[in-house]
C-alpha cells in the first residue's frame, strides 16, 4: 500500500484536488489522504467547497489562518513537518501556486519525499506577484510536474527541468467544471439575485496589486460605477477586498445598482460565470473557466501566467488602466465577442492521467 498526501489550503485548491481524490479511489492499493492547511478558513472560503465538491473531511487540518506572509508560511511548515514525520508518505501532491503549495513542498523536499506539482510551469514573469515566486520554487523542488497548457512545458524546459519530469496532462480545474455541470445547472443563484442569463457582468477582484492600495482600488471602483451605467453588475467580494474597501472608506463609492454578495460557493459562482454577458476578473482560475465555457473574459492585469486563455480562449488582457478596460467592455457589449476554442486536453480526464502516471511511477 502506497500513501499519498494531497495538500489544500486556499479556495482555488479545492476544485483541483476533488478530481484527484476521485481518480485515486480507483486504485485500491493507494491510500490518498488530504491535508488542509487552513490558509482559508471562513465557511464561504473553505467548508462550503468540501460539501459541494463531495470531498471528505480532511485527514489533517493545520488551522494556520491569516497572518503576515512569513507567519503564514512558517505556520504551514511547522504543522506539515509534524504530519510528514509521523505519516511518512510516499508522495506529496501540491496544486496551484498559493502559499500552502510552496510551504508544503519545502517540507516534503527536506524529508526527501517525492513531490508532484499539479499546474506546474505557469509563469507570469512578474516576480512582484507572490504566486510567481511560489510557482518558481515549487517547480524547482518537484519531481513530477503536471502541466495544464503548452506554455508550461516550454517554460519548464527553458528553466532546465529534465523532460522526463514533465507531463502535459491537461487541466484538473476543468475536470471539476465538467463533472459538476449538472449540479451547477441546479443552482438557484440567478433566481435569488433576480437576474436573467446574459443580462449582467460578473466582477471579481482580489489581487494585492489591485486592491491593497487606495489609489488602484478607488480607480477600479470608479470604473465599476461607469460600467454599471451600461449593464447590471454582480460583484461577489473576496474577504481581502472587503477589508480594503472598508479600510479606505470606499463603501459609498459603490453604486446601488451593483449587486454585492459575500464570496459564493463553487456551484453558485460557476452558474453566474456560465450565464454572464462578460466576466471582469483578476483571478487566475476564472480565466480558464471562462475559456472553457466560451464566455468573454477581461483580465484586469498586465500579464497572465495562462497565455493559452488569450491565444486560444476568450480571455483579453486589458491591463489596469480604467479607460482601456472600459473600452474593451464596450467593444464586447457591442458584439465584438472573442471567439475561442477549448485548449488541448481540457477534456475532463486530466486527474485520471495524473493518477495513472503516479501509480506507475510509485
Ligand atoms: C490567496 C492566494 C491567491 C489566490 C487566493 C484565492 C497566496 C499567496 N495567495 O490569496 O493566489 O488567488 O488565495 O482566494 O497564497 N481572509 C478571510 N477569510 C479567509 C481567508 C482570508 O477573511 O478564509 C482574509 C484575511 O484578512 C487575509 C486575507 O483575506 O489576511 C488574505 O488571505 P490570504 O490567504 O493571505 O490570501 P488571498 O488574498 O486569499
Amino acid at each position: 500500500m502506497k500513501k499519498i498526501i494531497s495538500v489544500v489550503g486556499a479556495r482555488p485548491n479545492f476544485m483541483k484536488v476533488a478530481p484527484l481524490f476521485r481518480a485515486f479511489q480507483q486504485y485500491t492499493d493507494i491510500q490518498h489522504l488530504i491535508c488542509h492547511t487552513g490558509q482559508h478558513y471562513d465557511d464561504r472560503m473553505s467548508s462550503i467547497f468540501f460539501e459541494e465538491l463531495e470531498l471528505p473531511r480532511p485527514d489533517f487540518y493545520l488551522g494556520v489562518g491569516s497572518g503576515s506572509h512569513a507567519e503564514q508560511l512558517a505556520g504551514i511548515m511547522l504543522g506539515f513537518e509534524k504530519i510528514v514525520q509521523s505519516e511518512r508518505p510516499d508522495l506529496v501532491i501540491v496544486v496551484g501556486d498559493v502559499n500552502s503549495t510552496v510551504a508544503c513542498s519545502l517540507i516534503a523536499s527536506r524529508f526527501l519525499i517525492p513531490i508532484a506539482h499539479v499546474e506546474a510551469g505557469l509563469r507570469s514573469f512578474d516576480r512582484t506577484m507572490p504566486e510567481e515566486i511560489n510557482r518558481l520554487l515549487t517547480d524547482a523542488l518537484a519531481d513530477y510536474l503536471f502541466v495544464s497548457e503548452p506554455s508550461g512545458v516550454r517554460n519548464l524546459e527553458k528553466e532546465g527541468i529534465p523532460q522526463e519530469k514533465i507531463f502535459f496532462v491537461g487541466n484538473v480545474m476543468i475536470d471539476s467544471l465538467l463533472y459538476y455541470l449538472p449540479k451547477i445547472a441546479q443552482s438557484k443563484i440567478l433566481q435569488t439575485l433576480h437576474c436573467q442569463p446574459g443580462e449582467y457582468i460578473l466582477v471579481t477582484l482580489h489581487r494585492p496589486s489591485n486592491v491593497d492600495h487606495r489609489e488602484e482600488l478607488q480607480e477600479l471602483i470608479g470604473l465599476l460605477r461607469e460600467i454599471a451605467s451600461l449593464k447590471k453588475i454582480i460583484f461577489p467580494v473576496h474577504p481581502r477586498t472587503r477589508k480594503k474597501i472598508h479600510e479606505f472608506s470606499l463603501e459609498d463609492m459603490i453604486p446601488t445598482n451593483v449587486i454585492i454578495t459575500e464570496p459564493l460557493g463553487y456551484l453558485d459562482f460557476m452558474q453566474l460565470v456560465q450565464h454572464a454577458a462578460l466576466v471582469i476578473t483578476d483571478s487566475g482560475g476564472i480565466q480558464e473557466e471562462t475559456t472553457f465555457l466560451q464566455i468573454p473574459c477581461i483580465t484586469v492585469r498586465n500579464n497572465t501566467e495562462r497565455p493559452v486563455t488569450v491565444e486560444t480562449g476568450t480571455n483579453r488582457l486589458a491591463g489596469t488602466n480604467p479607460t482601456r478596460i472600459k473600452q474593451t467592455v464596450m467593444e464586447i457589449l457591442n458584439g465584438n465577442r472573442p471567439h475561442g476554442r477549448i485548449p488541448e486536453y481540457w477534456d475532463g480526464h486530466a486527474a485520471e492521467r495524473i493518477a495513472k502516471i503516479i501509480y506507475e511511477k510509485l
